[in-house]
């Protein structure tokens, strides 16, 4: 089907929720991507920080392909070996002690935000419940995940809310500080805001925070959705800060573009479950496992954290050096290949200008142009994808 006609369909058939581009896309291998019409696309967005290891990657394409002639999904009731072997790698590899798989972001917060209620409700009664989360966060769009989520654009029209919940500007300790009360139980915090316009962290922020929950016995819950697997330029974002948290939550880069969603803790908080607590019939299925298995050993083995860390300094550097004579460009920041460009004018502008020039790019909070290609992008391609922004931003600067 052609490209227009899919478009059409698309807005006649599925719910208006997405402010969607007019190309429907085909087919994806590596940084590419194709239109139904053959168009092809440099993908700098990959999936909004889905595609970490490319798209199909072939590792992670015969893994679904082996899996999908062996047993695609079963019960929870049972164990199964693709389950098993990514907690385990997981383990292996992060701060976590045991890990609970489900299907996605929001849901993987929403299974987080029940583990630090249980935890507390064991440890300390019913009375500590409350969980405080930053203001322009992100943490997804049910209902517990969009009531952590410290943004109201999101949530009017939604209300009532999930009780218990309190927000606080990023980055200061000292209103987390006065924030906390006897029925804080826990505090979540994305290392690198995304969604809000990729502002990381400070380093003092994170020592602080935890220095904060060490004190008042809450727990420090970190949303890795968006940073994790390699994203920006360590394997878990909380390695840059030298801060580990008792829960932390993944899903996006996981599966290599299946879904796919994780609560991985450790300590008390790991064994605060027990049956019947949680549940969720596709979570951690032998199918969408095994997928994430090969993408996240992809990772590894490439050293993919680290090819992000050295390509986003090389997209800073460049960026950096354009913006001298280009004054639409405010600044670019971020870590690894979760990159900010926060613009002087409205970013929508330049998303449409770069698709037009075969270039995926994502606009947030309106001035912020997020880039978050495959880790592995060659450097031809971030030069191709380079070139093609700064054409931009200077049709747009000669037009203004
Ligand atoms: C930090 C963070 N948490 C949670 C989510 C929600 O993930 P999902 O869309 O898979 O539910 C996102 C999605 O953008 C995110 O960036």
């Amino acid at each position: 089907m052609d490209n227009q006609i899919l478009v059409a369909l698309g807005q006649d058939y599925i719910m208006n929720t997405y402010s969607h581009l007019a190309i429907a896309l085909v087919r994806g291998f590596g940084s590419y991507v194709w239109d139904s019409d053959g168009n092809k696309y440099l993908d700098l967005i990959s999936g909004i920080a889905v595609n970490n290891v490319g798209h199909c990657h072939p590792r992670v394409v015969k893994a679904i392909q082996e899996q999908a002639e062996q047993l695609i999904h079963c019960s929870n009731l049972y164990w199964n070996q693709p389950q098993t072997l990514l907690a385990k790698l997981l383990v292996d590899n992060s701060c976590g002690e045991k890990v609970f798989f489900c299907n996605s972001g929001a849901e993987a917060n929403e299974g987080a935000i029940k583990l630090a209620r249980k935890y507390a409700a064991k440890k300390y009664g019913s009375k500590r419940y409350e969980i405080i989360t930053a203001l322009d966060s992100f943490h997804g769009r049910t209902m517990g995940a969009l009531t952590a989520t410290g943004q109201e654009k999101y949530q009017q029209d939604f209300k009532p809310l999930v009780p218990g919940f309190k927000y606080v500007p990023y980055n200061d300790l000292q209103a987390l500080q006065d924030a906390v009360t006897a029925e804080t139980c826990a505090i979540l915090l994305e290392p690198v805001q995304g969604e809000g316009g990729v502002h990381p962290a400070t380093k003092e922020y994170l020592d602080g925070v935890k220095a904060l929950c060490a004190k008042k016995g809450l727990l420090l819950i970190f949303d890795e959705v968006q940073t994790g697997l390699g994203r920006t330029g360590k394997l878990f974002a909380y390695e840059h800060y030298g801060v580990e948290p008792d829960i932390f939550t993944l899903a996006k880069g996981l599966g290599g573009g299946v879904p796919i969603g994780a609560i991985v803790a450790r300590g008390e908080a790991a064994t605060a479950f027990e049956p019947g607590d949680h549940a969720s019939t596709f979570g951690g299925n032998p199918l969408a496992t095994a997928a994430a298995h090969a993408a996240l050993s992809v990772i590894l083995n490439e050293n993919l954290a680290q090819e992000a860390a050295a390509k986003g300094e090389y997209i800073k550097q460049q960026i950096n050096e354009f913006r001298k004579n280009n004054p639409l460009i405010k600044e670019i920041r971020g870590l690894g290949l979760l990159l900010g460009i926060e613009l002087n004018i409205e970013g929508q502008k330049v998303q449409q200008l770069c698709q037009r020039k075969g270039v995926l790019v994502n606009c947030v909070q309106s001035r912020v142009i997020r880039l978050a290609p495959p880790l592995n992008i060659s450097y031809d391609d971030i030069k191709a994808g380079l070139k093609t922004l700064q054409a931009v931003f200077e049709e747009i600067g000669r037009k203004d």
